[in-house]
């Protein structure tokens, strides 16, 4: 087994929904590349489509544009595929061969228990044994790595605590393998989406990280603000409005100057003009970030290297957990 890193091993995963959005990059890629640049961590991150595959079996066709729309945002937003292994999960065949055998020892009412589980049976009528199993695949992901962090958003809780425990039963059973992840929850940002509501992909809520200028400004000018802020003369409320939290990001020379005057009804500023400010900052803060985007999108066979490379090298150390997990479950091996 290769000893050449004492870094921890941080493992990240994200099911392959197409382009990212401003809320995807706020809650976990902006966070993954600082993460990244820190040094601190050997880092795996998985564009994880056999997840994507538990609710959306139905639309395949969708699949391999989106993996490299989601590359190329990774990428683009600062990952650096010699600095962080970014792989495609089927490529990793490995993962299948853990799941498989967690799913031996982990019972059923666990899975059931899961909040994402009994939400989305309800409401998205998902009731697959691959669907029962999705934390089971996760957890997967995470210890093939044997990964000593997850950096995740609250959500994911409840996949990450299921994740130790299903490693805590295997070492009951089999003896030690894996380090018990541990997740990385971070102070982040939310971002509303461009109704205020939660941003999401299913809402139409939301500015892509690829958004074009004139995508950015059709989006901003129709955002809502603060509801009581109808005339310039009124006094707004910017700690509520979503164009104010935006612009604390990415406009953020003016924002508190603007802020005070929207607060105190000055008619120096209005709405408009403070959207027009916020087009113009978003519009810039993502031009470098645009532009390679596009460059890669435009060079497939750049992405497919990229993400080859990164499979070779997630499979080396998958393999090397799957010896020490075969061994340990005492499976069948041939004397050579
Ligand atoms: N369940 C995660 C999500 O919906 C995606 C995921 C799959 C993941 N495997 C993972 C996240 C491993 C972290 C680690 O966001
Ligand atoms: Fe929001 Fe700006 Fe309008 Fe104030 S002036 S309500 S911060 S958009």
């Amino acid at each position: 087994m290769s000893k050449k890193s004492e870094k921890k091993v941080l493992l990240s995963g994200m099911q392959p929904s197409g382009a990212l959005h401003l809320g995807n990059y706020e809650g976990a890629l902006r966070n993954w590349v600082e993460l990244q640049n820190t040094g601190d961590y050997e880092m795996f991150n998985c564009i994880v489509d056999w997840h994507a595959l538990t609710s959306g079996f139905d639309e395949t066709d969708k699949l391999v544009p989106r993996i490299y729309e989601m590359a190329a945002d990774y990428i683009a937003a600062g990952l650096d595929p010699a600095k962080t292994t970014i792989f495609v999960q089927s490529h990793v065949k490995e993962h299948a061969e853990l799941h498989l055998l967690l799913s031996m020892i982990v019972p059923i009412p666990w899975l059931e228990r899961v909040p994402s589980y009994k939400d989305k049976t309800e409401s998205l009528g998902l009731d697959s044994y691959g669907f029962l199993g999705y934390p089971i695949l996760q957890t997967a992901d995470i210890i093939i790595y044997r990964a000593d962090v997850v950096p995740v958003g609250k959500d994911q809780l409840s996949h990450l605590e299921l994740a130790r425990e299903i490693v805590r039963r295997f070492h009951f059973l089999y003896g030690e393998v894996f380090p018990e992840p541990e997740a990385l929850v971070t102070k982040f940002q939310i971002l509303p989406g461009t109704d205020g509501k939660k941003m999401s992909k299913s809402y139409g809520n939301f500015i892509a990280l690829g958004d074009g200028p004139d995508e950015i400004k059709k989006k901003v000018m129709s955002m809502f603000t603060d509801e009581t802020k109808i005339h310039k003369t009124d006094r707004g409320h910017p700690d509520k409005c979503p164009v104010n939290i935006y612009r604390t990001i990415y406009d953020p020379e003016w924002t508190q100057k603007i802020a005070d005057f929207c607060a105190a009804g000055d008619d120096s500023i209005g709405c408009v003009k403070c959207k027009k400010n916020l087009i113009r900052g978003l519009v810039d803060y993502f031009a470098d970030f645009r532009a390679r985007r596009e460059e890669l999108l435009a060079d497939p066979a750049q992405i497919d290297n990229y993400l080859k490379d990164g499979a070779e090298r997630a499979r080396q150390r998958a393999s090397e957990t799957m010896v020490l997990v075969r061994k340990a479950i005492k499976m069948y091996k041939p004397e050579m």
